[in-house]
């Protein structure tokens, strides 16, 4: 699959703002999440929900490479929804979604590639609970479920996620929300109570963090090779 814009290209849709063009271009650098879904994605054929969406990176990443399917991009935060529509505009893909809306209530079709990245973490327990449960069950009704996530352990992958996360918070560049990682043996009880079997592997790419890929296959559909 070719990138028919480059990445200096998708930051500059995102307006004037030097600080959002360089955490764009700088995410579409470093980490890997969004190319490795564009694969899945492509390969699967079917539409997209991008719970926690953040800046629409995904939607644009798509779109940008001509891939056409439908693809709704939730995120509670105005700010980052607006700067998604914006990216939009700027390509003239005025077919990609984008709403403000929080990923416990947005609706997820029968058949879609889920993908919640980096989100989890700003969850208490009882909404990680409720979200991996709303998972399951989409993921048992045909839905494949990607997640991306830090894992909690005692490496220094971790401990680099926690201090980013903190900066993140101290900046104000993210205002609120939990810093609340699950650990691997807790994503998979959480999945395989409804009988599901996660495949968890690293996708931290360049980055010094402790992110992993969680692939949950719906029952019926050959698993991933990832
Ligand atoms: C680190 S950003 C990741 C954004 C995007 N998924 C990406 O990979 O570029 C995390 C996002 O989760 C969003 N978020 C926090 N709590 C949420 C919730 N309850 N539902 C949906 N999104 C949430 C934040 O607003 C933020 O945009």
């Amino acid at each position: 699959m070719e990138d028919v814009f480059s990445r200096k290209q998708i930051a500059r849709s995102y307006g004037s703002s030097r600080w959002v063009r360089g955490y764009v271009g700088g995410k579409l650098a470093l980490d890997p999440v969004f190319r490795v879904a564009r694969r899945i994605i492509a390969r699967r054929n079917r539409a997209v929900v991008d719970l926690g969406c953040g800046l629409g990176i995904l939607g644009i990443c798509l779109r940008t490479s001509g891939i056409t399917l439908k693809y709704k991009g939730t995120d509670p935060e105005p700010w980052k929804i607006n700067s998604a529509k914006q990216a939009m505009r700027y390509f003239g893909f005025e077919e990609v979604g984008y709403e403000v809306a929080d990923a416990l209530s947005t609706e997820i079709p029968q058949g879609a590639t889920v993908c919640l990245f980096d989100v989890l973490h700003y969850l208490d327990k009882a909404d990680q609970e409720r979200m991996t449960t709303r998972l399951a069950d989409a993921a048992r009704s045909g839905s494949l479920i990607l997640i991306r996530t830090a894992l909690r352990s005692a490496g220094w992958r971790y401990w680099m996620t926690l201090l980013e996360e903190k900066w993140t918070r101290l900046s104000g560049w993210i205002r609120g929300g939990k810093i609340n990682f699950p650990s691997r043996e807790e994503i998979t009880a959480s999945f395989s109570r409804h009988g599901l079997n996660p495949q968890i592997i690293p996708l931290w790419g360049k980055t010094p963090f402790a992110s992993h890929l969680i692939v949950i296959s719906p029952p019926g559909e050959p698993v991933l090779r990832l």
